[in-house]
């Protein structure tokens, strides 16, 4: 029976010898090699099978992964957006609480001038409605006893401190609306997904607002923010760069124990608007510096830092807007990055 053969083997034995051999006439020796040979051959072609199924089922794998990488790459965006919300959170409470405290503080101030102003008020109603009953004596006494009430309560004082209590007042909330006003303008930006027209500087504000009370305790902020032309960005991810930037340069700052300085600036050319966030911190060595775009590469304590605010960074900046992102550091005097977004994109 030739066909207990592999079709390939008679196929190449035919090519050899010419034609199809009958292969129970062939000598028993033959016989043995060419079942053996035969075998090897249905062995090959069982494998070539396994190796067919199992390729077919690493590339669904494979896919499966991607597939889940890019959907926790989704989640760690999101969840790093939220941390740095939440971590400034209690920050930017403490921020509206100060202005709010002293706007209460003033509000019961002003109650209580209102409550002297009032009863002056009183005692001037009753003189003018009956001055014409009065005689002269009761006129007298009653204008004294205004001016004693005016001079026992110090009205003096009270004018000019409504004027500074009530200015004060307006600055508190003002400060209040600036804060609220950014905190919108960056949970709102967060959102969006869209590339939009975005103005740096005002980007930098609302960010150094909302990270003030993160910052003010380790660093004074410098602000050169010269005038930049617009550019197109998905705006919630560059804010989430500049806070990762702000925040990074006061960790730097703090980890030397003494107040430092971080300076904004922003400037352009024919070609990019620039971001430049430097800070007179601990510096990187050059052992770090290559890696720290690297995900989760943190030279912070667990639970300080993930590692991911820079690669983030790098990402948004590099792989999402067709920027540059660069850093320049000296060991023990402190570290410079440089953004850069095309103006036209
Ligand atoms: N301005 C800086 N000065 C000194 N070192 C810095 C500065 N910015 C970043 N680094 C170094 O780069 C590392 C990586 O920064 P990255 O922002 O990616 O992560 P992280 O700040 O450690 O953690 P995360 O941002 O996820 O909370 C930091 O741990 C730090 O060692
Ligand atoms: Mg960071």
């Amino acid at each position: 029976m030739n066909d207990k053969y592999h079709i390939l083997l008679r196929k190449q034995i035919k090519k050899i010898i010419g034609y199809e051999s009958d292969y129970d006439l062939l000598p028993a020796q033959v016989k043995t090699i060419l079942d053996l040979v035969n075998k090897t051959y249905f062995q090959n072609e069982n494998e070539k099978i396994l190796l067919g199924r199992s390729i077919d089922i690493s590339s669904r794998e494979y896919k499966e992964s991607i597939e889940k990488i890019n959907k926790m790459q989704a989640q760690i965006l999101s969840n790093e957006k939220m941390a740095g919300i939440g971590q400034l959170s209690a920050g930017i409470a403490h921020e509206i609480n100060n202005p709010l405290s002293f706007v209460l503080g003033n509000m019961n101030m002003i109650k209580k001038y209102f409550v002297k102003i009032k009863a002056l008020y009183e005692l001037n109603k009753e003189l003018v409605e009956n001055y014409d009953k009065c005689s002269v004596e009761d006129l007298k006494n009653k204008v004294f006893e205004i001016s004693k009430y005016i001079k026992d309560n110090d009205f003096d004082y009270i004018a000019e401190d409504l004027d500074d209590v009530t200015n004060d007042g307006k600055e508190g909330i003002n400060r209040i609306a600036k804060i609220v006003k950014s905190l919108l303008n960056f949970a709102r930006k967060g959102y969006e997904e869209e590339f939009t027209r975005y103005d740096i500087n005002g980007g930098i504000r609302d960010t150094l607002t909302i990270a003030n009370n993160a910052i003010k305790y380790s660093a004074n902020v410098n602000e050169e923010l010269n005038d930049v032309p617009c550019v197109q960005v998905i705006a919630g991810q560059i804010n989430q760069v500049i806070l990762n930037l702000i925040i990074n340069a006061t960790h730097a700052i703090k980890s030397k124990g003494v107040l430092g300085n971080i300076t904004v600036k922003t400037y352009y050319d024919e070609k990019y608007v620039y971001c430049e966030i430097a800070d007179d911190g601990c510096g990187i060595s050059e052992k770090h510096i290559n890696k720290i775009f690297e995900p989760f590469f943190t030279t912070k304590q667990v639970g300080e830092g993930t590692g991911l605010g820079l690669s983030i960074a790098h990402d948004i900046i590099v792989g999402k807007h067709n920027g540059n992102i660069e850093v320049k550091s000296i060991v023990g005097e402190g570290t410079k990055f440089i953004i850069s977004l095309p103006i036209d994109r």
